[in-house]
């Protein structure tokens, strides 16, 4: 056996080519996200041999840099960031093909300066007119990023090569400006040539869902309404809004993670089996579980939804303060920094199986999780003063951190006496394949350079994921938010999360 088949690591990196020659344009090349994420990333593909060996980078922005200064920014983000070692060597010829144009996002004679730039590349590092544009500004300037980019010929691709656009969250902050966003990509691309992305879709624990569901015989035919009393999800953050008070103040727990992440994480515990793992038939089945989710009434908001936002309080052994003492946070803020949700999916496979979810800031410590936790045995023989019942059977999929699975059942105390404790068999993704797995960004860059959907939203994913999230906009935007803050930094959230769950004779699990 080679070396390579014996990690299944590097064996999913290996299952693709090399992509085409291409240029990967960033808009908002100063910004946050290019340093600290889609640099480091680009920057680790070609120091493991993924990229192909004409490739080029444009920063387009509004500050004005020469090409050396912003490939020397990079170069320092790449060195704080990148999974992999800053390597003279694979650096200079990285370095080699960075360019930067400034404009203005919403000014036609930038991107004709940009078109210049990028025929220039094409002619000199032949890369073939294969572009990729990265949409990493504030989503405000998506819909004339898209007008802008068409006015210039940059999304025709009847010249043979691809132009593909990928559009950082949020798509939208709303049903109705999702809606009217799709509606403008759509005028001058294709929806083949649109990539939505969810960097939970690019997590390897994310993508192992799939793998430990469809390509396992064992737990299939136990994932469902006949076997399994709820699901749990749970994305718990333990940092507050690290400095972006202000970008958080217009989005919440809801429209910041729920929307998209948790969203995508439910899809994926609750899916039918795709046909096959094309792009199409994975999202298809994705956005089934989405459209059998009841949209609620404002009444069913008030009873499924909870809210909560942090007060000071403390984390980790450290004290920190409340979010309305954040910076770019209002005194008074309204804003939601926790929501718990039970959900409903009315399907044959999940009828009557709730789904919990929760996700917020300032809580105990980072984890994300799915637990599904299964009903208990129809026959108790183990009963008896002393012999607890067991506790029920639960798979918790580890997301992160401690990437793993582990399942909970109940064994027998050795001694003479029956007792039942419960025991876990635990599988570590650190242990098991001693291989740090691949930043989302990577994989989702690659991806995309590729041309593989399947890790990206569709639009009609996103736009069912804004209906289910809009209805309890609505429905808050017409109630007050209960009397905030409601929870101190550094606890599980509000005791209406606790009370969401204890109704139906149920806890959250404490991961
Ligand atoms: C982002 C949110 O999408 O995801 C952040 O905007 C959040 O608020 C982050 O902190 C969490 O991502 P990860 O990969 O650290 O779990």
């Amino acid at each position: 056996m080679s070396e390579l088949a014996l990690s299944p690591f590097r064996e999913g990196l290996a299952r693709e080519v090399v992509p085409p020659p291409c240029t990967v344009v960033i808009f908002g090349a100063t910004g946050d996200l290019a340093h600290r994420k889609l640099a480091p990333a680009l920057y680790t593909l070609k120091h493991e041999g993924m990229l192909p060996a004409r490739f080029a980078i444009v920063g387009y922005a509004r500050s004005s840099f020469t090409d050396a200064a912003f490939a020397s920014d990079l170069k320092t983000s790449v060195s704080e960031h990148a999974r992999a070692p800053m390597d003279p060597g694979a650096w200079d010829d990285f370095a080699q093909g960075i360019r930067y144009v400034t404009g203005e996002f919403g000014d036609a004679e930038g991107f004709a300066r940009l078109k210049a730039t990028l025929d220039t590349i094409d002619r000199e590092r032949g890369t073939g007119g294969n572009r990729l544009f990265y949409f990493a500004t504030p989503p405000s300037f998506y819909p004339v990023l898209f007008q802008n980019l068409a006015g210039a010929g940059l999304l025709n691709e009847e010249q043979g090569g691809f132009a593909r656009v990928i559009v950082e969250k949020p798509f939208g902050r709303d049903l109705a400006s999702a809606k009217a966003l799709n509606a403008e990509a759509l005028k001058v691309a294709r929806e083949r040539q649109i990539f939505r992305i969810d960097h939970y879709l690019g997590k390897e624990t994310v993508q192992n869902i799939l793998v430990f569901r469809f390509g396992n015989a064992i737990f299939e035919p136990l994932w469902n309404h006949k076997y399994v009393d709820h699901v749990q999800i749970t994305v718990g953050e333990a940092i507050g809004v690290e400095g972006r008070g202000k970008f958080y103040e217009e989005a919440g727990a809801l429209r910041d993670i729920v929307q998209n992440h948790l969203m995508q994480l439910l899809a994926l515990t609750a899916m039918e089996p795709p046909v096959s793992f094309a792009a199409d038939a994975v999202r298809d089945e994705k956005v089934k579980v989405l459209r059998a989710m009841p949209v609620f009434t404002p009444r069913e908001v008030g009873e499924r939804v909870v809210r909560g936002q942090y007060g000071p309080g403390s984390v980790g052994g450290e004290d920190v303060d409340g979010y309305r003492a954040e910076i770019g946070v209002a005194p008074d803020s309204g804003t939601e920094t926790f929501v718990a949700i039970k959900f409903e999916i009315d399907n044959w496979r999940w009828a009557g199986v709730p789904f919990y979810v929760r996700a917020g800031k300032r809580l105990p410590k980072r984890v994300t999780e799915i637990a599904v936790q299964f009903r208990g045995v129809p026959h108790a023989i183990f009963g008896g003063p002393g012999q607890a019942p067991g506790d029920p059977n639960v798979l918790a999929l580890r997301i992160q951190p401690e990437e793993g699975i582990s399942l909970k059942f109940g064994a027998k105390v050795p001694g003479a006496r029956l007792s039942i404790e419960p025991v876990k068999m635990d599988f570590l993704y650190g242990s098991s394949f001693g291989a740090e797995p691949p930043e989302a960004y990577e994989r989702l860059l690659l991806d995309a350079m590729l041309g593989d959907s399947t890790l990206f939203i569709r639009r009609d994913e996103v736009e069912a994921a804004w209906g289910l999230v809009s209805a309890i906009h609505g429905a808050w935007a017409d109630a007050p938010p209960p009397p905030f803050p409601n929870y101190e930094a550094g606890t599980w959230g509000p005791e209406a999360a606790s009370a969401l769950l204890d109704r139906d004779g149920r806890e959250w699990r404490r991961p």
